[in-house]
């Protein structure tokens, strides 16, 4: 046999596993829906943890701006993807196929319902299907924030509405900044329902050392936020630039050896010109 026909065979086995493997959600996945409302707040979750994890394939958006790869990521704004039922793009982000990673360790129910939202709002013609609540346990969680100045750490205890520890939360912890949350990082709380997060504590608190520390927290569809001050690190005194004798310091805190160059650098400067005038007429007289 010539060898082309090698050729052809491996050719038409390359695409035929590219292209015509169509992916396909299992039946009793696509029905699955959010019961957390698509709004504003969730889809901008969403919208960070996309720039995060998913623009370096996906691209932006809309603007078909994908890596090119085989099979193609495609634009997640698409028909194609748009076309599909919520539960299928949640089973497809959880278990991945391939290049396209398997999200479901890396990300709980939450963020990946958020990353579906943020993907449904370039849709206007979406809606979003009413779920069945019943029988639906949503989780109550309790936040309870501790500082232990031994070891640095802000301590999150997770409590359910018994007032019993409720592991297997995941818990974030933020810094407000004047610019913006700072994120100090992402956990999931032990079986006694407890998550450490580390603080440094040359990070810029007030006078004090206080700082506003934000805590989210949820499980399952659960999901509870606090913003407490607290005593995290070590405290700034605030001295005023200006104060005591300094190069910069306006002339009535000059540094003594400032004002005494500066003055004699003066009187001398004036004292030659002064001389050179007084002794023009002299030069004249000599010519
Ligand atoms: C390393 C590259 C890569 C990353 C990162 C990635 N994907 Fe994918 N994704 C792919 C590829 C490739 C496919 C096509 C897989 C196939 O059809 O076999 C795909 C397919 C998909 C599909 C199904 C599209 C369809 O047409 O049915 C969805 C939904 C999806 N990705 C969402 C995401 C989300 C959300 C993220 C971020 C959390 C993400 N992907 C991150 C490469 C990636």
């Amino acid at each position: 046999m010539p060898k082309f026909i090698y050729i052809i065979f491996g050719l038409m086995t390359c695409f035929w596993s590219a292209f015509a493997q169509e992916w396909k959600a299992p039946e009793e996945e696509k029905e699955n829906v959010s019961i957390r409302l698509f709004d504003n707040e969730i889809e901008t979750e969403g919208g960070v943890l996309f720039m995060n994890s998913c623009k370096s394939c996906h691209g932006s958006p809309t603007q078909e701006d994908f890596s090119l790869m085989l099979p193609s990521p495609g634009d997640l704004a698409s028909a194609k993807v748009q076309n599909q039922t919520d539960g299928e793009l949640f089973y497809k982000i959880r278990a991945g196929k391939g290049a396209m990673p398997k999200f479901g360790d890396a990300l709980d129910q939450n963020e990946i319902w958020s990353l579906i939202a943020y993907v449904r709002s370039f849709n206007e013609s979406y809606k979003q299907p009413e779920p069945n609540l019943e029988g639906v346990v949503i989780p109550n969680i309790t936040l309870n924030l501790s500082f232990d100045d031994n070891v640095d750490k802000l301590v999150v205890k997770t409590l359910d509405e018994n007032g019993n520890p409720m592991p297997d939360v995941t818990v974030k912890a933020f810094v407000k900044g004047h610019f913006g949350n700072y994120l100090l990082g992402k956990s999931r709380c032990n079986e006694l329902g407890i998550a450490y997060f580390d603080i440094d504590s040359k990070m810029p608190g007030d006078e004090e050392g206080n700082m506003d520390i934000i805590v989210k927290a949820s499980k399952g569809f659960g999901s509870a936020k606090v913003t407490q001050k607290m005593r995290v690190v070590d405290a700034v005194s605030f001295k005023s630039a200006i104060e005591g004798r300094h190069l910069w310091s306006v002339s009535k805190r000059a540094p003594y050896w400032l004002i005494v160059t500066f003055l004699s650098s003066l009187i001398g400067i004036w004292g030659t010109i002064i001389y050179v005038i007084v002794g023009l007429p002299k030069i004249k007289k000599q010519s």
